[in-house]
This record gives structure tokens, sequence and C-alpha cells, in this order.
């Protein structure tokens, strides 16, 4: 069953440079192509959508293509309000954003608050300054804060573990797509993914379609998840 599709939306800058255009242009197509994927997962009956928008490491990019992505975050969290409303979605962001502006964290936690109430669909779960080595090292603490089996640390379970991740209570990704081409995580979701399906697709993320996703989740249902058993 897939019940946790997680996306890696690479390839915007790629797409733009092709179009000979600059790479802010390719994340304005990213975010368009966001929503489009976003409300064919709402419909499809996938209850949890991850997208990595914005990691721990992307911060080393130039601060012009920094700033552009966070006025770009800013404007989706406004203008897709309708979208989420109107498509009974979930909003939920994971990621330390206690680093991002405060205008940024009120949109935020605004959109968590009022879609929680006025929906019951799936839930889009936006990844933003999110790295899972960060997640787990989040985790830790809490976990350490909150004394679980101080004195009996063996006693720590994979459960207690998943519990004070950001991802808390969503059940494990199911299926994992990248674009772009590369064929890695980049510190994506890396716990929740122990058992993911992987795909991968040299298609840039601004011209990835709801067609190509379609045909990754026939194979999706094709392979057998054996889960480590037999
Ligand atoms: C990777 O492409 C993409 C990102 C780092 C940002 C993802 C953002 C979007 C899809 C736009 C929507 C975002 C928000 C904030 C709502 P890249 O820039 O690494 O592309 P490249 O590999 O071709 O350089």
């Amino acid at each position: 069953m897939l019940r946790h599709l997680a996306l890696i939306m690479d390839g915007n800058g790629r797409w733009a440079k092709q179009r000979l255009k600059p790479r802010i242009f390719g994340h304005k197509e990213g975010a368009k192509k966001l929503r489009e994927i976003t409300e064919f997962c709402a419909k499809s009956g996938i209850q949890y959508l991850s997208l990595y928008a914005f990691s721990t490491e992307n911060w080393k990019r130039p601060k012009a293509e920094v700033e552009y992505l966070m006025n770009l975050l800013g404007e989706y969290l406004i203008r897709e309000k309708t979208t989420y409303l109107r498509s009974n979605i979930i909003f939920k962001s994971i990621g330390d954003i206690s680093a991002l502006s405060e205008e940024l964290q009120q949109k935020i936690q605004s959109l968590e608050a009022q879609t929680q109430e006025q929906c019951n669909g799936m839930t889009q779960i936006l990844a933003l300054n999110y790295g899972a080595k960060d997640e787990l090292r989040r985790a830790f603490v809490r976990l350490m804060e909150g004394g679980i089996a101080p004195n009996e640390p063996n006693q720590l379970s994979e459960q207690d573990i998943s519990c004070a991740l950001d991802t808390s209570k969503i059940p494990e990704v199911d299926m994992l797509v990248r674009t772009g081409g590369e064929m890695r995580l980049s510190n994506f979701l890396l716990w929740q993914s122990a058992y993911a399906e992987l795909f991968f697709t040299q298609t840039l993320w601004p011209s990835f379609s709801v067609e190509e996703l379609e045909a990754m989740m026939v194979e999706f249902h094709q392979r057998e998840r054996r889960f480590g058993g037999l």
C-alpha cells in the first residue's frame, strides 16, 4: 500500500539553465509543479506526501538564491492556502524552522493550524531547513532531556526514536522519488526511508509530470516488499 510518498525535487537550476534563464526561474516553475503534483497525490488517495523544499545544507547557496527561495516560500504559503482548503490537505512542516524569519515561522504555524482545523485529507509535509542528521540529533536531545531510560539506556527502543522525530505519528516512507538524475538521498528522511522503494529519474523537477509519477506508482505496486523477510 502506498501511504507515504517522499519527493526530492531536484533539477530546478539546470531546467532554467537549459532555457538560458536564471536559476531562480527554475525555482518559480518548481513551485508550480509542487502544487500540481500535490493536488494529484491528494486525489489519488496518498495519505502523506513529503517534499524536500530546503535542506540544512541549502544555506551554502549564494545569498541571493537563498533569499529568493525564502520569499518564494512566503508567497507559496499565502497563495496556496486556498489550494489546501479546497483539496482538503493538511499542511505540516518538518525541519528546524526556528532558523527562518519570524514572519515565515508565523505563516507556517498559521497554515498548519488552519488546515489542521478545517481539513482531514492528505497531509503534505514540507521539509524546511531539514536534514535527517539534524532531525536525529534534535530527537536525541529531546530524548535525553525527557530522561527516557536514563539508568537503563538499553531500554531505548526504535519506537522511542521514531516518536521523537519531526515525523512522529507519520508512517514510514513507502516510496521515495528523486528527480534530476542524481542517485542519492541527500540527507532526506534517512530513518523513515529504511524500507522505502527508491525511484530515480533523469527528468528535471519542473518537467516532471503526473503521468511519469503514475507510471512509477504502477511499478511500485509490482515490486515485492519483503521488509527483510522471505
Ligand atoms: C533543487 O534544485 C531544488 C531546491 C533546492 C529547492 C526546491 C524548491 C522548489 C521545488 C520550489 C518550491 C519551493 C518552495 C520554497 C515552496 P536545484 O536548485 O538543486 O537544481 P540543480 O540541481 O539543477 O542545480
